[in-house]
């Protein structure tokens, strides 16, 4: 496990560097595109941005999937994670429409195997959840590790947590989100965080046991996962 810990100012842009370096080495060496699972969520803002900023990835050759997606909004709802990531990456890149796959378009019976018969993830982004989660797997009730495809209903802080981006959360506190087995199958992860208030829980995933009741502590047990926090984030890691 690789732990940078870097500026806030430099944050994105050094996680979009490594990323985007990931990404083109890949492409130098497969014949197939690269298949890249994408985060969603505040900390992925600045990083996206700089995604599509940085120079020599073929964005042709980049299959893109992401993690999980409010049930029931599609692709034309401001709130979807489908919309965010169009708005944050798609728009700004060389993507063929037919490369992006959206849970909302595929649904959740089938997205794995589209993944998995296109070569398996090759890099998936992860942020984390106040309480520890990865994508939408909350504990403890969506958290085992393995567990696959699922939908879930939110927790109250995970609500809180996203109130700003997706007002109606309070109403429709359900998503799909891939498994943390599923998430484990990631040939290399990037997990990132920033601000000082995921310090704790960032602590806990890291150098605290690894337990379902810390989803997170899961990437303790990967054997390609590269961390990249802020140093507010990170004030708490060794
Ligand atoms: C959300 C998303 C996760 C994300 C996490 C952190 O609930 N489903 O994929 O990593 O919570 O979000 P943020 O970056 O907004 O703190």
């Amino acid at each position: 496990m690789g732990i940078n810990v870097v500026s806030a100012d430099d944050f994105a842009a050094v996680s979009a560097k490594m990323v985007g370096f990931a990404i083109i080495e890949l492409q130098k060496k497969l014949k197939r595109n690269v298949n890249l699972v994408l985060a969603t969520g505040h900390t992925m803002v600045g990083f996206l941005d700089e995604l599509s900023k940085v120079k020599g990835i073929d964005w042709k050759r980049v299959n893109a999937f992401h993690l999980d997606e409010y049930k029931g909004l599609d692709i034309e709802h401001p709130c979807s994670y489908a919309y965010f990531l169009t708005e944050n990456l798609f728009s700004k890149v060389d993507i063929p429409e037919k490369n992006i796959h959206l849970i909302s378009e595929i649904g959740k019976k089938d997205y794995m195997n589209i993944l998995r018969r296109k070569g398996r993830a090759d890099i998936t982004m992860l942020g984390i959840g106040m309480d520890g989660h990865l994508a939408f797997n909350e504990p403890p009730n969506y958290s085992g590790f393995d567990s696959k495809m699922q939908e879930v209903k939110l927790t109250k802080e995970t609500i809180d947590s996203n109130i700003d981006l997706y007002p109606e959360i309070k109403e429709n506190p359900y998503a799909i989100t891939m498994g943390m087995a599923d998430i484990m199958e990631s040939k290399k992860l990037f997990f990132l965080a920033n601000k000082a208030k995921k310090a704790h829980i960032v602590k806990k995933a890291l150098t605290g046991p690894v337990t379902e009741e810390v989803p997170a502590s899961i990437l303790q047990k990967h054997e390609n996962v590269e961390i990249i926090l802020d140093k507010a984030a990170g004030a708490l890691v060794k």
